[in-house]
């Protein structure tokens, strides 16, 4: 199990505040807090990766499993993966007929080429710009070779942003607003193509940031 201490205050501030974000977030996708354009984002991929006809989908980083359950509903095999194990009990509580497991992101609890597509929805914005190619690495491990994926996040120039009192607990977290270029470019190096990049403006009352979101393939995925 991978443990460096950004990892350690993900886990313990999630699993502080699982109840909280169910709470306050919830456990489906929804307007309030995914722009028109993202559900847009969402359902494009879902389409596209039915067309490959695909493995399972993991929703990495899954939460109380939002994502996992709108892909669900899209038709796909969805199932996640999360370091909190507060919110892993969230997400089968919330979606017992889903998948879900405990793991971290650079060691998935999967064997190698073994899911059709990834979904990191604002699952990367705990680890450090530094990190993300181990991230992209394991990906690379996972994936099926027609294999695609998506990251959605706050984007920004690669600056953190401390958080005293993450989600109303007592932990400290330092949050990542990922350099897009720099994203694509660890993604390229990482062997993937980039499929499309997409970037808005803030757009939803709690938003600050411009919000980013790139779709990509392993690099030997042929398109027809
Ligand atoms: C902002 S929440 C988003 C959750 C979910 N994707 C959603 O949209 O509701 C970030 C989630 O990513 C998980 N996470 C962050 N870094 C992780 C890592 N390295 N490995 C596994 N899970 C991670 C956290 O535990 C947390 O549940």
């Amino acid at each position: 199990m991978c443990e460096p201490d950004h990892l350690a205050s993900t886990r313990a501030v999630y699993d502080h505040s699982a109840a909280q974000y169910v709470a306050g977030v919830g456990t489906a996708v929804s307007a309030k807090f995914e722009a028109p354009l993202d559900r847009a984002v969402l359902d494009a991929f879902a389409e596209s990766v039915r067309s490959q006809e695909p493995g399972s989908v993991l929703d990495a980083g899954c939460g109380p499993g939002r994502v996992a359950a709108y892909l669900a509903d899209r038709g796909l095999d969805a199932r996640g993966v999360d370091i909190s194990v507060a919110m892993i009990d969230a997400a089968r509580a919330a979606h017992p007929h889903l998948r879900f497991d405990q793991g971290c992101l650079t060691a998935l609890p999967l064997p190698d080429n073994s899911i059709g597509a990834a979904v990191y929805w604002y699952s990367i914005i705990t680890t450090p710009p530094s990190e993300l190619p181990a991230i992209w690495h394991e990906l690379r491990r996972v994936l099926e070779p027609e294999g695609q994926a998506l990251v959605a996040f706050q984007a920004g120039q690669g600056e953190s942003v401390e958080r005293a009192d993450a989600y109303g607990s007592s932990a400290a977290l330092t949050l990542y607003r990922h350099s897009v270029d720099d994203v694509l470019t660890s993604l390229r190096h990482g062997d993937f193509d980039i499929r499309a990049e997409i970037r808005r403006q803030p757009d939803l009352p709690h938003e600050t940031t411009p919000q980013a979101f790139i779709l990509l393939a392993r690099s030997d995925l042929q398109i027809p």
